[in-house]
């Protein structure tokens, strides 16, 4: 049944309409309103017009280089703590980094300032357990990326999850459950203090934070009684201190009031091929998230990167829905970004240099997400992107008139008839073989 239902689920979220307008209304639920903010609005706006983004997953984790849920595979957190006190990344330079991102053409970073193995990647009053206090680095490596982010105008983003394996007053959930901490004397009071205390630094001392995106609800996704994260006072604080800050959830659920981005993780929206892809398509601002590689942390034997074209027609395909890529990166435990992503960085940033045109400040096209590719739209301007067309009459059921077709490079005429039922017909010479061939078509 359950199969069935995910089944249903797919069909549902692919054919149930593509609402790629952005629309930075009010978002309703459970008798709840929200009505965001215009600083909200006016941050959604220049969100969606960045359209690429890095993420980054950097954690005491990446000494161990096996991705950051090694502390749950059955390892006992009072030894994997142990890791902090030799954690020394002697080449971390966030310049260096920033200078990648830039290079990549993507326009915001989202950095893990505390995941689910509980360590602090900035200065924290909340507990030692943190870069600055619990490391001989001593560095606050946050501190140092705001600044360096400012700089060249690279808008900041944090992740911070919500479930914690280490801390023993966090409600255990479904994960972490075997690292030999103690789970019985959990108190949820002093973690949501501790959660609004810590978010109360990260919005207070790091100067411009454009989003908190927030990770682990699903922890608590097959308790008996619905678990209450006491999620709109938390996003009420956020607003509050930072009007402008936006909040994410990485929930894998409808979006909840409160929210100004909904999140999409392994999948362009409307797919579900990784399967936690099961909330509807909303109104809001989107972002899909992806790894270069299989893991999101630093994994030694995870080499297995999708090559430059992969990743350019996974950005493309976002744009066509309308939704933002956030590319992640693993730093090594040295603090460097592996080889293979700054290679991977640096293509894509040549990629957007010559066709950055068609993707940022764009829309979602008017036909989505086909077999041969996407579209995008900006203003009477409609890109065609064929990703992996294999004709050359490619019918386009268009509901605007075409009035001229041309060639994105070159702006050579491209020939078009009208089709007998709908929309024209493109004659291509040919599709050369490039990771997206784009056709510009100027509407009316
Ligand atoms: C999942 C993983 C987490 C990762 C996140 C990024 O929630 O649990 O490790 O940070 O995805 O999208």
């Amino acid at each position: 049944m359950k199969k069935i239902l995910s089944a249903l689920t797919i069909l549902a979220v692919s054919f149930g309409g593509y609402a790629s307008e952005l629309n930075t209304e009010a978002t309703a639920n459970k008798g709840v309103t929200y009505i965001p903010s215009e600083a909200v609005k006016k941050s959604q706006k220049e969100f969606a017009a960045d359209r690429f983004g890095i993420f980054i997953h950097w954690g005491i984790y990446s000494m161990f280089a096996q991705g950051e849920w090694y502390l749950n595979s059955g390892i006992r957190e009072d030894e994997y703590c142990k890791a902090a006190k030799g954690f020394y990344p002697a080449d971390f330079n966030a310049d260096e980094w920033v200078k990648a991102i830039k290079g990549s053409g993507a326009r915001y970073v989202t950095f893990t300032s505390r995941h689910h193995d509980g360590f602090s990647m900035f200065k924290t009053a909340e507990s030692d357990y943190n870069i600055v206090d619990g490391t001989p680095f001593k560095r606050d490596v946050l501190k140092e990326l705001s600044e360096a982010c400012a700089k060249e105008d690279i808008k900041l983003h944090l992740y911070y999850s919500h479930l914690d394996w280490k801390r023993t007053d966090y409600p255990r959930g479904r994960t972490g459950r075997y690292n030999g901490r103690d789970s019985l004397n959990y108190n949820w009071d002093t973690y949501y203090k501790f959660m609004n205390n810590q978010l109360t630094e990260l919005l207070t001392n790091y100067g411009p934070i454009r989003a908190i995106w927030f990770d682990g609800y699903w922890d608590h996704d097959e308790d008996s009684i619905p678990f209450d994260w006491q999620l709109d006072k938390q996003y009420e604080m956020i607003h509050t201190l930072q009007p402008s800050c936006m909040v994410a959830n990485n929930h894998h659920v409808n979006v909840i009031p409160g929210e100004d981005i909904q999140i999409f993780e392994r999948d362009v929206p409307g797919e579900n091929t990784a399967g936690l892809s099961y909330q509807e398509l909303g109104a809001l601002p989107k972002e899909t998230c992806q790894t270069m590689n299989g893991m999101w942390g630093y994994k030694v034997r995870d080499t297995d990167y999708k090559d430059t074209p992969t990743l350019i027609r996974l950005l493309v395909k976002c744009a066509g829905m309308g939704a933002n890529l956030l590319l992640n990166v693993g730093p090594q435990p040295n603090g460097e970004f592996p080889e293979q992503s700054l290679s991977r960085l640096k293509e894509m940033g040549e990629w957007l240099a010559k066709y950055g045109e068609t993707i940022y400040d764009t829309a979602g096209g008017d036909i989505q997400s086909q077999p041969w590719g996407t579209t995008t739209r900006k203003g009477d301007t409609l890109y065609v992107h064929l990703l992996s067309a294999d004709t050359c009459d490619l019918h386009l059921p268009l509901d605007c008139k075409v009035k001229k077709a041309v060639t994105f490079d070159g702006k050579q005429d491209v020939k078009f008839t009208r089709h007998k039922d709908k929309g024209i017909v493109l004659h291509l010479l040919e599709i050369p073989d490039v990771a997206d061939y784009i056709i510009e078509l100027t509407t009316k």
